[in-house]
């Protein structure tokens, strides 16, 4: 397991590289990201090129053990190359051009940017082929399924559409362009939803094309640029760092092209109120396991408190460094990098805390993180260890654009509901992959699939063959609603599942932040909120009814067999107790051990070797916890891990 830092030279003298990297090497550091903001430091000029200063850091390191990964620094093209093309920014919704001098701001479809990508990108791959020093690359930064609303792009929207839907009646027919009288007689009318309206006033058949066009879009730039690097640079690994922001592209597809996944992993520092938050981050990682369903990379770790985008928050707790690193080790990661070495002492982030502060006096943080990499030291042993889960969470990048562009109630958002589920996974020890809806799956004994919205009869198919040949499948509320365009089917919910779930959807009523008393079969009393299906069993028998309202005594859950395997339907967004309640059962339908006694807050993941099962148990929470494994007790500080090994 491998420790490492994200570094910037050009922003620290000269002076200072020789004795940081002593530094790291002495602390234990074995991997340094740099780069990847640096144009212009390496193309001080149009087409002047200037590597010697990251030549001779990168030996620094080099002579001290240490490895690099380089960044492409397309995410920050220099000021030369705006005054040049200063159409090259993208323009946001307002039809507003984007200021430069910030980063992240220019348009990937502008040709000339393309052009100086390329340039800077091959010249750097070039450069570095051979160098043994350079363990990876990573693509630009942090990228996004970016909106761009310049010319440009909306042109190249309108070819995605045509090459998609051949003629303007074909998409007038898919959208329902009738309404409002929004129907095309040339593909000029076509415009990107841009506008100060909200998306809530587009048609949501064209916001949800639109956003499989812009993940499609940035896919193509990253893959582009990773046969720029492969070309020039053979046999070194190529990734990009990415992360949940607003407009994510689609990481299941993303990632096909590149080698392994990268991922910037910031836990909390202040414990939210909201339990959900608060474990929220072990669903990022399970998910970033799940998109390769391999091992995978931290590049950006918590070393310090967040700032800069926001007033700054609390430093993280002792034992949260060296914690949620283990975490992410436990949750399959292999090397993890912190962000970053030390706090800059220039530019808008000089308050986003490194594990250095700006005096360059190491302190608890560091001391902590030194005390980690020694840890990382002794978990060699873990390397090439597999994660075997026998659940898996579907996620749906359809789902999850079609849910942000049509909220369905207060309070409802398709990434908590996922997190709802994969809580009480968390809760009883059970190892759980968050993989694509699009991937096979069937080689897991239950599969939960949270509100399947938006149908992929090529997804419902699978799901359908997977339950009949005995497995476990979960279903929830607003499933089989929408087709693949965006529109509502005109069918008895849940739709194309309804036969699995041996239950239809008589009437169904979103409450909001609102809540509704549950009352189990078995008298056991539960709360649901935000949704209520009120379901008609066609089979199914009724686990949990509703208890409240002008539907109490109507179903709420159900579970029915289905040829070899069980449907459960969960017709509301349940409290804790419920999702654990269903997990449990289901876990028993499948054979599946769990922990049904762990204290709350604390998570068991478990990695196997060739010769070990390694039990990895953390504290979540604030305050000391005592947990009890397999008949042996630990005693756990807040956020702390303890791994415990067994014979398989
Ligand atoms: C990340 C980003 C870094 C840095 C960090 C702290 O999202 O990749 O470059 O900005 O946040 O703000």
């Amino acid at each position: 397991m491998r420790i490492g830092v994200d570094y910037y030279p050009e922003h620290w003298d000269k002076s200072l590289w020789e004795q940081d990297a002593d530094l790291m090497a002495k602390t234990g550091v074995r991997l340094v990201r740099m780069a990847e903001f640096a144009w212009s430091r390496m193309e001080p000029k149009d087409g002047v090129f200037d590597f010697g200063w990251l030549d001779e850091v990168i030996r620094l390191f080099a002579d001290r053990g240490i490895s690099v990964v380089l960044g492409t620094p397309t995410a920050c093209p220099p000021l030369w190359f705006y005054e040049k093309y200063p159409d090259a920014v993208m323009v946001d919704r307002d039809g507003q051009r984007i200021r430069t001098g910030i980063r992240g701001h220019r348009c990937i479809n502008h040709p000339e940017f393309r052009r100086y990508a390329r340039r800077i990108v091959e010249h750097m791959a070039r450069h570095y082929a051979g160098n043994k020093a350079v363990a990876a690359w990573q693509i630009d930064n942090e990228l996004e399924a970016y909106h761009c609303f310049c010319d440009r792009c909306a042109d190249s929207f309108r070819g995605w559409l045509k090459e998609k839907y051949s003629t303007v009646e074909a998409l007038n027919r898919a959208y329902g362009n009738v309404v409002w009288s929004g129907e095309y007689s040339s593909w000029n009318q076509v415009q990107p939803p841009f506008g100060h309206y909200p998306d809530a006033w587009m048609n949501p058949a064209l916001m949800l094309d639109y956003n499989r066009f812009a993940s499609e879009n940035v896919i193509r730039f990253s893959s582009w640029q990773a046969s720029l690097i492969r070309r020039q640079c053979p046999g070194v690994p190529v990734t990009t760092n990415t992360w949940f922001c607003e407009h994510m592209p689609d990481f299941y597809q993303e990632f096909k092209d590149l080698d392994f996944v990268a991922y910037d992993n910031y836990p909390p520092t202040r414990l939210p109120e909201d339990p959900e938050a608060c474990v929220s981050h072990a669903f990022h990682l399970d998910l970033m396991r799940g998109v390769k369903r391999a091992p995978f990379w931290i590049m950006e770790q918590l070393s310090g408190g967040p700032g800069c985008w926001m007033p700054m928050c609390r430093m993280p707790s002792p034992g949260m460094i060296r914690g949620y690193a283990l975490q992410a080790f436990a949750h399959g990661a292999d090397t993890v990098l912190f962000f970053r070495w030390r706090t800059a002492s220039i530019g808008a982030e000089m308050h986003w805390h490194g594990l250095l502060d700006h005096s360059n006096v190491p302190g608890r943080r560091f001391t902590e993180f030194a005390n980690l990499c020694t840890t990382a030291k002794s978990l060699a042993f873990l390397q090439g260890s597999e994660i075997k889960a026998s659940v898996a969470i579907l996620f749906s990048f359809d789902n999850e654009y079609a849910f942000k562009i049509q909220p369905q109630t207060e309070g409802y958002y398709y990434f908590e509901q996922l997190q709802r589920v994969h809580r009480a996974c968390m809760e009883l020890g059970l190892n759980v992959d968050v993989v694509s809806e699009k991937e096979d799956f069937s080689g897991y004994r239950v599969v939960i699939a949270p509100e399947m919205y938006v149908t992929d009869p090529a997804v419902s198919g699978r799901l359908h063959t997977f339950a009949r040949q005995g497995g476990t499948v979960i279903l929830t509320a607003r499933s089989g609603v929408k087709d693949i365009h965006n529109n509502a089917v005109m069918s008895p919910l849940p739709g194309v599942y309804r036969d699995m779930a041996g239950a239809s959807v008589a009437e169904y009523n979103p409450i909001g932040r609102d809540q509704i008393p549950l009352i189990g079969a078995d008298g056991q009393a539960y709360r649901g909120t935000q949704w209520c299906d009120i379901l008609e069993p066609e089979g199914a028998e009724t686990l949990v009814r509703y208890d409240g309202d002008y539907y109490r005594g109507s179903a709420a859950v159900t579970r029915n067999r289905f040829d070899r395997g069980l449907v459960y339907y969960i017709g509301t967004v349940g409290d804790e107790a419920l999702y654990r309640r269903i997990l449990m059962d289901a876990a028993g339908d499948a054979g599946l051990e769990v922990y049904p006694d762990l204290p709350p807050l604390v998570e068991v993941t478990t990695r196997t070797t060739a010769d070990k099962v390694c039990c990895f148990v953390f504290n979540h929470s604030p305050e000391p916890r005592s947990v009890t494994i397999r008949g042996e007790t630990l005693s756990l500080e807040p956020f702390e891990m303890k791994i415990i090994t067994r014979n398989p």
